[in-house]
């Protein structure tokens, strides 16, 4: 290989949540989730690699900082997933299989926010080593997943379905397209930041302790899950918006109630993510309908979802109640939201 191969991959946001492992080696959820992938122009990953024998050793810079590989286990199973694979088209002394690999990765937004970077951070250098090294065909999400288990889902633009599935082995536990994002043009997503650091807790150790000590957890994957999978993949193919939106909404709440039915609590909210919940069911009841929804994941940043026709009206209310400090700039009061994005695949 003698040029930089280089991909952008987009964020998802799972409209119902992946929370909770049955197996923490082979990264295998306990339940199904569903998610939105965001067009690749505004939250991205982008990554370049470089391969060949001419480089000394394998080496992952992340945001301009060099990653240790051989303590990281999921950058480390990437890499021997991919080389695998070479084999198995090339013989088990395939040269290309024993070339280093130089990568190179940035988020264009804040890694570690809880704003899903590692699901777009995975799924970019999987399949940008895939084309690389001509392997596209081959089932990147199973591999993706196996880096963060979001990650699969942004393999796919538009509705995605990660299937749970119930091998032992995770052979069914992958990745399919619901929808093209063409399907549904009038969806939009709006990001409201409400705070970009680090969590405190990261999604792989709350969710961990959440299989061991949450009962609510339990009700959820048998329960609740399975009903709503099958709810929001039927409300996606009919475009039925409210009933996706009830859903979305219903699934992030039981999600951080689980957090809080963890031992010792895992707490994602804060006083602005609750004033953005209450904002948004005051104004579905004043207009007398789900116009709008939202979803958090393990971070107090807001998702809203919302259709074209609608985004005008809702957005001079939202700067109403949250008003913008420096009005030319797009910081809302406490929060800062992006433009509305469309969802688009890459
Ligand atoms: C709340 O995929 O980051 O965003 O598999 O341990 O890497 P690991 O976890 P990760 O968890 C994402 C959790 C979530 C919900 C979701 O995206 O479905």
């Amino acid at each position: 290989m003698d040029k930089v191969v280089t991909c952008v991959a987009p964020v998802n946001i799972a409209t119902i949540k992946y929370w909770g492992k049955r197996d923490e080696h082979l990264i295998l959820p306990l339940n199904d989730s569903v998610s939105l992938t965001l067009d690749c122009d505004q939250m991205h990953a982008k990554t370049s690699v470089l391969a060949g024998p001419f480089i000394d050793e394998d080496s992952v810079w992340l945001n301009g900082q060099l990653m240790s590989i051989e303590t990281n286990e999921r950058l480390k199973k990437c890499f021997d997933l991919i080389r695998n694979l070479i084999k198995k088209r090339e013989g088990e002394n395939s040269q290309e299989a024993k070339w280093n690999i130089r990568v190179c990765s940035e988020n264009n937004f804040p890694t570690a926010a809880g704003l899903a970077s590692s699901a777009a951070g995975y799924a970019c250098l999987v399949y940008t080593l895939a084309n690389a090294f001509g392997l596209v065909d081959e089932d990147l999400p199973s591999i993706a997943r196996q880096g963060s288990g979001s990650a699969c889902r942004s393999i796919y633009g538009g509705f995605v379905h990660w299937k749970a599935g119930i091998d032992d082995l995770g052979s069914d536990s992958t990745a399919v397209q619901i929808a093209a994002d063409t399907h549904w043009p009038e969806m939009r997503i709006i990001l409201l930041v409400v705070n970009d650091s680090q969590k405190k807790t990261s999604s792989t150790v709350g969710m961990k302790q959440s299989v061991k000590t949450s009962e609510l957890l339990k009700y959820r994957v048998q329960k609740c899950v399975p009903e709503r999978t099958e709810e929001i993949i039927k409300a996606i193919t009919d475009k039925n918006f409210e009933k996706f939106a009830e859903i979305t909404m219903r699934d992030s709440n039981q999600f951080h109630a689980v957090c809080l039915d963890t031992y010792p609590p895992c707490v994602y909210l804060n006083q602005v993510s609750h004033e953005i919940i209450s904002f948004i069911h005051d104004y579905n009841e004043a207009v007398g309908q789900i116009k709008v929804s939202y979803t958090f994941d393990a971070g107090p940043n807001a998702f809203l979802f919302i259709q074209q026709n609608d985004l005008s009206l809702f957005m001079s209310e939202l700067v109403n109640v949250f008003p913008s400090e420096q009005p030319e700039s797009s910081y809302l009061r406490g929060i800062k939201s992006t433009l509305p994005n469309k969802i688009k695949p890459y």
